[in-house]
């Protein structure tokens, strides 16, 4: 399948659901619970008491960014890894420029256009943005005191290599956040690979039991809660969302 995040079309929605204002994501109103997403990954689920002075982060998946800037809020430094070329590139104009104009589907052929600005009390230079495979990160990256994958797990070929290998990229104490609607899709992952969503010897699996099973060897929960997001397709269109974030800490 051709990587729909490296199109245009991937490129404007996801610059308006990490950067879009109020107006211009919900011109006629709606359920504003769910704007900032990537913001509210952070700001909802980082427990910032456990993070150490000098912290490191990880963005998995980062795309357009704004979670892996709003890490940087925490962390001295912040590396946000995607697979899609294009997301990577604009992601690393808005570290340099801090703001960026872009156009978003409107009606048809009709677009409007909009500006991406960073909020300005995030320090830029702490972000550093990299094109890779999150199912393969090298343990050359070194350790990191929060990784965060939003919106990540049900988009990978397989979930669970990307699981097992990020653990001992991960320090002790260090936090694992989890964020995603469980949207299982054989495009993305063979069924062979869901974590969820299927009937095994008659029993329904859901995800959060694989996630459990996987992690709770050498995590602990810290916690677990729904958070709404909402992509605007164009201005009477939009997927309404509701993430399971769960948040785990790894055990010394
Ligand atoms: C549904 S989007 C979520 C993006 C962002 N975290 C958010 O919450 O808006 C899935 C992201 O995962 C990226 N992705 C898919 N497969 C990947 C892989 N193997 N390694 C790293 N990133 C991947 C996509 O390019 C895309 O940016």
């Amino acid at each position: 399948m051709a990587n729909f995040y490296e199109t245009e079309k991937a490129v404007s929605e996801y610059l308006l659901f990490h950067y879009g204002t109020k107006a211009d994501v919900l011109p006629f109103g709606g359920p504003e619970a769910a704007l900032n997403y990537p913001a509210r990954c952070v700001s909802e689920c980082l427990d910032i008491h456990l993070l150490p002075a000098q912290a490191r982060g990880l963005d998995l998946g980062c795309a357009v960014g704004r979670a892996t800037f709003e890490l940087a809020r925490h962390c001295e430094t912040v590396v946000g890894i995607d697979f899609s070329q294009r997301f990577v590139e604009v992601a690393t104009v808005l570290r340099e420029a801090g703001t960026m104009i872009f156009s978003f589907a409107d009606e048809g052929e009709l677009t409007r256009k909009a500006t991406a600005t960073l909020p300005p009390d995030i320090e830029r230079e702490r972000v550093t943005f990299l094109q890779g495979d999150a199912q393969t990160i090298p343990a050359s990256i070194g350790q990191f005191d929060v990784v965060l994958m939003a919106n990540l797990i049900d988009r990978l070929q397989n979930p669970m290599q990307c699981l097992i290998g990020i653990e001992p990229c991960i320090q002790a104490g260090g936090q694992l956040i989890i964020t995603s609607p469980y949207t299982w899709l054989p495009e993305y992952t063979p069924k062979a690979h869901w974590l969820g969503g299927f009937l095994r010897n008659n029993q329904q699996v859901h995800t959060f039991d694989t996630l459990s099973e996987i992690l709770l060897p050498r995590f602990e929960l810290l916690s677990r809660k729904n958070l709404p997001f909402l992509i605007r397709e164009h201005a009477r269109k939009y997927q309404w969302s509701i993430a399971e974030a769960t948040v785990w800490r790894k055990k010394s």
